[in-house]
């Protein structure tokens, strides 16, 4: 049997935010070989939408889902679907979910055009319950297969502990594969909905980011409070608070870890509210 390709690479690449230095690359590509990857210590990389990497890398393995693990079958299930609900088949955990999106979009399928825009992969997103005001991942799901040191487990959304960008599945518990359940929906109803949830990102910036710092506290936008405490614009180094939105923090070329966890530190001393990260920081 052939066992997974493994690199070294620098892991600045796989990011959004474009910082983190080097670290083993393991691209799994079957569940064996996954088994494999997590015999020893190791991180999963999605989308790299919501990261931030020190500089000096991470001892551990990292494992990036790809091959038929990165693959979609959304052929309606026969015996689980009708002409109102489809479940499809399988939909691999290292799948970009904004192509996912449209495809759906594309195929009259809704649930899940609510997080249009979330540069994720669809495990990131389905483990950390991405989503906007108009949607969520936990909006669309039937079936997750989960991989866990103790072995492999499906479960449905009613077994697990679920919310506001947070899936209830505890870190490193590997999600490989899920099943959607989508309404049928003429394909331009589905279209005006993800226009419309993209409207809300109109005053996000552009620049290379890794999306919101902070998950906003009791649904007040954590953007604004870091706004109303004066931090717009805000640079250390060549990490920017954008003035666009406050709970962006912008690399504006050259960035390091450092620079941007000072930024927070400066975050969390000046808002009076305390509010919980929504980045993961490696290590
Ligand atoms: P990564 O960033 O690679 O990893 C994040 C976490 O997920 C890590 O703990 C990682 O180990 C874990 N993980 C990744 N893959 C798997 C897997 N297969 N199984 C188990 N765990 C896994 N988020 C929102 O919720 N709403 C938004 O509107 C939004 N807008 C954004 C806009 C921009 C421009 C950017 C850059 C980000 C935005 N984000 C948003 C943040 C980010 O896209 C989400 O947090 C997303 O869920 C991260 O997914 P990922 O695949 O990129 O995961
Ligand atoms: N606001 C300010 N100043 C700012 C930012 C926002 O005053 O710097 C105000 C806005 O004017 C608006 C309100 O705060 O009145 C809400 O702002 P916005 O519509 O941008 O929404 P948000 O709550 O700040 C959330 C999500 C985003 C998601 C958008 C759109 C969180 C932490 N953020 O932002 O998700 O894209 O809604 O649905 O839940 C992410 O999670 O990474 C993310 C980008």
């Amino acid at each position: 049997r052939a066992g997974a390709r493994v690199e070294r690479l620098p892991l600045a690449r796989f990011t959004t935010l474009g910082v983190g230095g080097e670290a083993e690359v393991w691209f799994v590509e079957t569940h064996e070989q996954l088994r494999e990857a997590m015999e020893q210590p190791y991180r999963v990389l999605g989308g790299g939408s919501n990261l931030v990497i020190a500089d000096e890398g991470v001892p551990e393995r990292v494992i990036r889902l790809s091959g038929p693990l990165a693959e979609r079958d959304l052929t309606p299930d026969p015996a689980l679907s009708d002409d109102t609900w489809i479940v499809t088949g399988w939909v691999g955990g290292g799948v970009p979910l904004p192509g996912l999106i449209r495809q759906l979009q594309k195929m009259g399928l809704s649930g899940l055009e609510g997080t249009v825009g979330i540069p994720a992969q669809v495990g990131g997103a389905v483990w950390m319950n991405a989503g906007t005001r108009y949607g969520e991942m936990f909006d669309g799901l039937h079936t997750l297969e989960i991989v866990t040191p103790e072995g492999l487990r499906q479960v449905t959304p009613d077994d697990l502990n679920w919310g506001y960008r947070n899936s209830g599945i505890p870190r490193n518990h590997v999600v490989t594969r899920v099943r959607l359940k989508l309404r049928r929906a003429a394909p331009d109803e589905v279209l005006a909905k993800m226009d419309f949830a993209d409207q809300a990102r109109k005053g996000q910036p552009k620049m290379k980011t890794p999306g919101c710092a902070f998950k906003n506290p009791g649904g007040v936008s954590a953007g604004k409070l870091i706004d109303e405490a004066g931090l717009k614009g805000t640079r250390v180094g060549n990490a920017l608070i954008a003035p666009e939105h406050a709970n962006f923090i912008v690399n504006l070329g050259g960035a390091t870890a450092a620079d941007v966890h000072a930024l927070l530190g400066i975050i969390r001393e000046r808002v009076p509210v305390p509010m919980e990260l929504e980045y993961e920081l490696w290590p």
